[in-house]
């Protein structure tokens, strides 16, 4: 476990240990920091390397990915210029550490700025699974997100990011071409073990669907 402030970000990366894992991209809360998704990490895929970088903006003190101007409302020059920066840091660990284009894993604020640079830079991403995210760009571009997969789990009482506005982000993905897995839990803007288990499951289900893609387009 390194940690590294030579890059754009401050960040830390945990190498992985088992190569048919995907690498993540850990993306925290309002006010959390680089250490505070590697146990999510973790547990929703052991062996994965962890690419865990820390927002750069602070409201109040409180690390978050990009500017809002109240709850709810964002700064959508801050968030593009913020996503740009963010592939460009992923883009550089990437060569340094050899990893392939991480699976995001973003959580509230950091599952914003995941989707945000779906939409953004979609090619610095493998897929997603953004947790109590909603649509952060009023008007999206049309990204290419053709055979990506995400999933987005939020809470039927999350009064931070109601289901609808979930609702709004799966759509905008799924029309850009992503294969949207939508889940809503009975739950607040907090996580549980619910995610935990939904996100693991999901994720060894797109490792078998990739590996079997992979036999058959070695068998055609
Ligand atoms: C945001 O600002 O990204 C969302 O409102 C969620 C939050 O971080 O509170």
């Amino acid at each position: 476990m390194s940690v590294n402030p030579a890059l754009s970000h401050i960040y830390r990366f945990v190498p992985g240990n088992d190569p048919t894992r995907p690498p993540l991209l850990l993306l925290h809360g309002t006010g959390g920091d680089e250490s505070d998704l590697l146990p999510l990490g973790k547990s929703i895929s052991p062996g994965s390397p962890l690419l865990s970088p820390r927002g750069k903006v602070l409201e109040g003190g409180m690390p978050r990915f990009f500017r809002r101007l109240a709850e709810g409302v964002f700064d959508e020059d801050d968030l593009r210029r913020s996503a740009n920066d963010l592939a460009e840091f992923v883009e550089e660990a990437r060569k340094r550490y050899g990893i392939a284009a991480p699976i995001a894993l973003g959580y509230s604020n950091g599952g914003n700025i995941a989707a945000a640079m779906l939409m953004l830079r979609s090619q610095t991403l493998g897929a997603g699974i953004l947790l109590r995210a909603m649509a952060p760009l009023s008007k999206p571009p049309r990204a290419d997100l053709a055979g990506k997969s995400i999933l987005v789990i939020s809470g039927a009482h999350d009064p931070i990011v109601p289901p609808d506005c979930s609702e709004g982000l799966a759509e905008t993905l799924s029309l850009s071409g992503a294969r949207v897995d939508r889940r809503v839990l009975p739950l607040g803007h907090q996580l549980s073990q619910l995610d935990v288990k939904l996100s693991h499951q999901w994720l060894l289900e797109q490792t078998v669907r990739e590996g079997s893609s992979a036999n058959e387009a070695t068998r055609a």
